[in-house]
């Protein structure tokens, strides 16, 4: 029987027991990443879902960008990189967000593409919504229209989908 998507996800994402507290089952794609039927098909299968619904993707630093530049080459579009604080050299507007223990902060250039342009977002994993939350809020507030947010993994137990709006979500493997 031919393999899903989501079976091959889970096949290829280690499962680290206690990892980085006892505990906690951190779960690692970068099996996935490696493996390049399983990166073509997860690409391949995030592209199909939003197929002609976007004009450009914006990838989150840092694992985000490696979905991104991926599905951005694989459809012909370009690539909106949504940074960590301090890594942009122009003009920059930031969003600052709560994490676990403290903040982080990412930054767009508000003049990468042109205002009203369809931004798909990206990000390998869905945890508590923060970071894809952050980032949706600097592409609206640049001007952007956010057309959806697709990831390969969403940890659901976080709750991360109630921060993401009304907005169209993609995820491949919901665990
Ligand atoms: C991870 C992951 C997502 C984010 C998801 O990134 O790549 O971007 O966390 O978590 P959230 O939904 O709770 O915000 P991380 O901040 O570890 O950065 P990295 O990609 O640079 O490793």
């Amino acid at each position: 029987m031919t393999e899903s998507v989501e079976q091959m996800i889970d096949r290829l994402c280690a499962k680290i027991p206690d990892h980085p507290e006892p505990g906690v089952l951190f779960r690692d794609l970068t099996p996935l990443f490696a493996d390049g039927d399983g990166f073509k098909r997860t690409v391949d299968s995030l592209t199909d879902a939003f197929r002609g619904q976007y004009d450009c993707v914006a990838g989150v630093e840092a694992r985000g960008f490696m979905i991104a530049s991926a599905v951005a080459y694989a459809s012909g579009v370009g690539i909106v990189p949504v940074r960590k604080k301090g890594k942009l050299p122009r003009e920059t507007i930031s969003q600052q967000y709560d994490l676990e223990y403290g903040t982080e902060t990412l930054e767009i250039h508000t003049d990468d593409v042109p205002r009203g342009s369809r931004v798909l977002v990206l990000d390998d994993v869905l945890a508590t919504g923060g970071t894809l939350g952050a980032s949706a809020s600097l592409l609206t507030r640049a001007g952007f229209n956010v057309a959806g947010f697709g990831v390969i993994m969403e940890l659901t137990a976080l709750r991360g989908r109630a921060q993401l709006g009304g907005h169209r979500i993609r995820a491949l493997l919901r665990v």
